[in-house]
């Protein structure tokens, strides 16, 4: 079975932590993305982490969460399936709002692990509600990400205008009374569309988060989010203090769109009837003499040009993570 549970994710992060490289998340929001990304990730020989956030399961689901959630996890799972790698599933920014789901997917097994962002809140509140989600997923080997401190920008229902950076000693006490397993953390990358060169990274923060969560004993993988548009020398040095995950969600959105924009550009007059001719959609231009263009128009056309496109730049942002040749598909074999 390709798709894996949050025990061996927790191998996975452990190896990451030892051998000093970390795994890009990857947030998908239509399934060509996923094609080109299980595709990447096996030429690459590298596990994949799939990203589904309270977002994506909406839309998939035409607005009903709990069936896209349930649609886009059985999606995983089952293209997972004949690649020679561990596909992981984690739930992104799922709030307090959506306790339920979260159980139902921990209940269900539909996930390897969930992010409860309860970083909107106050420290004390943030604690209580990210401490009941890991009391949820005990037994159930689920791991459990939750986040202190703010990431400016929006992602998905997710928005900040300001910046709240973690500080090291709440880390510490955040990890210690949560009990969460990966902590996400806030450094000075935004969610969004964001210049690495112009952000101030704050990468001396990460090391002494790192280091003081290690003094403490909870030597926990740190996430960074918002991690599109950083420069591939901020992806080393993070890694370098820490990082294990770096979650990605704009930069695909981007090569999606760019893709598209590119392919139906080259091939409007297949598409669009040109001037003159009747704009005879309701009828297929059943009456006049221009007819469009299966070809081009055919959504499997595009598709293609999209999951080749996702493709290319996985295996670049495999090879920034160093996740390339790391797969634990040997132990997934023994088992
Ligand atoms: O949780 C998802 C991310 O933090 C994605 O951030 O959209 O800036 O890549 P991004
Ligand atoms: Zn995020």
């Amino acid at each position: 079975m390709p798709f894996c549970d949050g025990v061996r994710l927790k191998t996975a992060y452990c190896k990451a932590q030892a051998e000093g490289f970390a795994f890009m998340a990857n947030n998908v929001a239509a399934p060509n993305i996923l094609i080109g990304l299980l595709e990447a990730y096996a030429e690459a020989d590298s596990d994949l982490l799939v990203q589904i956030s309270p977002g994506a399961a909406k839309f998939a689901g035409g607005g009903d969460k709990r069936a896209g959630l349930r649609s886009l996890s059985a999606l995983v799972r089952e293209l997972a399936d004949p690649y020679p790698i561990c596909v992981f599933i984690n739930l992104d920014h799922f709030t307090a709002g959506e306790l339920e789901l979260i159980a139902e997917a921990m209940d269900d097994r539909l996930v390897s692990s969930i992010m409860i962002d309860a970083s909107q809140e106050a420290f004390e509140e943030n604690i209580r509600v990210s401490r009941t989600v890991v009391e949820k997923a005990r037994g159930t080997g689920i791991l459990v990400e939750a986040e202190l401190g703010k990431i400016k920008g929006v992602e998905d229902e997710i928005s900040s205008d300001e910046a709240l950076y973690t500080a090291p000693d709440e880390a510490a006490e955040f990890v210690e009374r949560t009990g969460a397993d990966l902590l996400a953390i806030s450094v000075g990358t935004q969610h969004g569309v964001s210049k690495g060169r112009d952000l101030e990274l704050r990468v001396d923060l990460a090391a002494r988060i790192r280091d003081r969560l290690t003094e403490s004993g909870l030597n926990v993988p740190l996430v960074l989010h918002g991690t599109s548009g950083l420069l591939p020398e901020q992806v080393r040095e993070m890694i370098g203090y820490g990082i294990c995950k770096l979650n990605k969600d704009t930069h695909y959105q981007y090569v999606y769109g760019r893709t598209a924009c590119e392919f139906f550009a080259a091939h409007a007059e297949g598409i669009i009837p040109p001037s003159g001719v009747e704009d005879d959609v309701a009828n297929l231009f059943a009456r006049g003499d221009w007819s469009p263009d299966k070809k081009v128009f055919d959504p499997r056309a595009v598709g293609k040009e999209i999951r080749a496109k996702v493709r290319e730049i996985a295996l670049v942002l495999i090879e920034q993570a160093g996740s390339a040749g790391k797969t634990l598909r040997e132990q997934r074999e023994g088992h």
